[in-house]
């Protein structure tokens, strides 16, 4: 069933809906099995780990045997905070971003749905997985890209799996409502994080990180936010198992914005219920360049529910961030991703973090994302002869 989250409403699994014709407002899919947590035993090492929690037919998966990401311990980063220290490298799935998740069950529901063409508004990452997830399925693929604001490594992918890649004069926002209003219009299956299927894949990293702790929930999980879609995922991923018996406690869901498109944050510290959009958004992290986040109203309850806590952080802070992780832990991720790095060092610096909490930071995509911020954060290589002497005297110099 799929269901309103403001008036409860209730549609088919068959119906093709982003929101509430009643109210106005976004759905969820509702997918409660009563099972074993047995089951997941001996099972590969992928989202589908948890297919009984999926809303489609498994038999009929499109899959890139996306999820089962590395979880890893970073104790070096960790001892310096004063936190232990997990971060979930999402970089990890098939197209170097957590939309996988998304784009697995959003394409196998559209397979199911008998569509023939989808479509997304995107800052670049959902459009390169859905780019695959399409070629993969064999659909039509259509992308709305803001222009001269995606990161090439995404653009790249888009181009290269074959969608029809419109580059639109105007910003994610601008981009996302003419998409929209195309697949009102009927004109193609809507693939952005609006449609509940998508949030049903990307659930899964809340699955995984609680499994990874041997059934037990983190202290806190600390991620970047944009259109909002994923802290809601993980949130409702996490509910699930608590609402199962799989685990006992609930993580507080902590969600970090850039300072130039943060309308979560305000409303959080303002204490509202809905954001007032920021109507240029801007920051280094494109990734999360978003004014009106579509999942604003699911993202501000996953906080308050989960006693939780929104922050902002600034280029610089992102950027720093970004390296030092690179840098004390080899695990390189793209700007928008190490917000939430930078973030938990926010925290931690503001007291808000008590002394050994358990956090798990969600880095959300491969720093080959955006080759071209990374290569600018860099000094340029040293141009130089193959020649022995000439390379013994550079190296000894450090
Ligand atoms: N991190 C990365 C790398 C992203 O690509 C996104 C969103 C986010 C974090 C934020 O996730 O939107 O669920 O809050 N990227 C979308 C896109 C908007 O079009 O690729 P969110």
């Amino acid at each position: 069933m799929i269901k309103c989250i403001k008036c409860g409403a209730k549609y088919d699994l068959k119906d093709i809906i982003y929101t509430c014709s009643e109210c106005g407002s976004i759905l969820e899919v509702i997918c409660e099995p009563d099972i074993s947590k047995d089951v997941f035993n001996c099972r590969k090492s992928t989202m589908w780990k948890y297919k009984e929690f999926m809303p489609v037919d498994p038999a009929k998966i499109v899959t890139l045997e996306e999820g089962g990401t590395p979880f890893c311990k970073c104790d070096k980063l960790g001892e310096r905070l004063g936190v232990d220290l997990y971060v979930k490298v999402e970089g990890s799935n098939p197209t170097g971003s957590f939309k996988d998740r998304g784009m697995s069950v959003g394409i196998t529901k559209a397979m199911e749905l008998g569509v023939d063409t989808v479509g997304c508004a995107s800052t670049g990452n959902t459009s390169a997985s859905l780019a695959a997830y399409a070629a993969r399925a064999g659909l039509r693929c259509v992308v709305l890209l803001p222009s001269g604001k995606v990161a090439l490594g995404k653009l790249a992918q888009a181009m290269f799996h074959g969608a029809d890649v419109l580059s639109v004069k105007g910003n994610f926002d601008e981009a996302l409502e003419a998409i929209t209003a195309l697949a009102l219009e009927g004109q193609l299956y809507l693939l952005n994080s609006v449609n509940p299927f998508r949030l049903e894949g990307q659930k899964s990293i809340g699955f995984e990180i609680v499994d990874d702790l041997g059934w037990k929930s983190p202290d806190r999980i600390i991620l970047p936010v944009g259109n909002a879609g994923n802290i809601s995922a993980i949130w409702k991923g996490i509910k699930e198992f608590h609402n199962a018996g799989f685990i006992e406690d609930l993580p507080m869901m902590t969600g970090i914005q850039a300072e130039g498109a943060a309308p979560i944050v305000r409303a959080i510290k303002e204490n509202k219920e809905d954001i007032v959009p920021f109507e240029n958004p801007e920051t280094v992290a494109t990734a999360i360049r978003i004014g009106a986040p579509v999942s604003s109203r699911k993202a501000i309850m996953a906080i308050n529910e989960s006693n939780g806590f929104a922050e902002t952080v600034s280029d610089e802070e992102i950027l720093s961030a970004q390296k030092l992780l690179a840098r004390t832990e080899g695990i390189g991720v793209e700007p928008a991703s190490a917000a939430s790095i930078a973030g938990l060092i926010k925290l931690v610096e503001g007291g808000e973090v008590d002394n050994n909490e358990q956090i798990v930071c969600v880095v959300t995509g491969h720093l080959l994302k955006d080759p071209n911020t990374a290569i600018s954060a860099c000094v340029e290589p040293i141009e130089v002869n193959a020649d022995i002497k000439e390379l013994s005297r550079i190296i000894a110099r450090g």
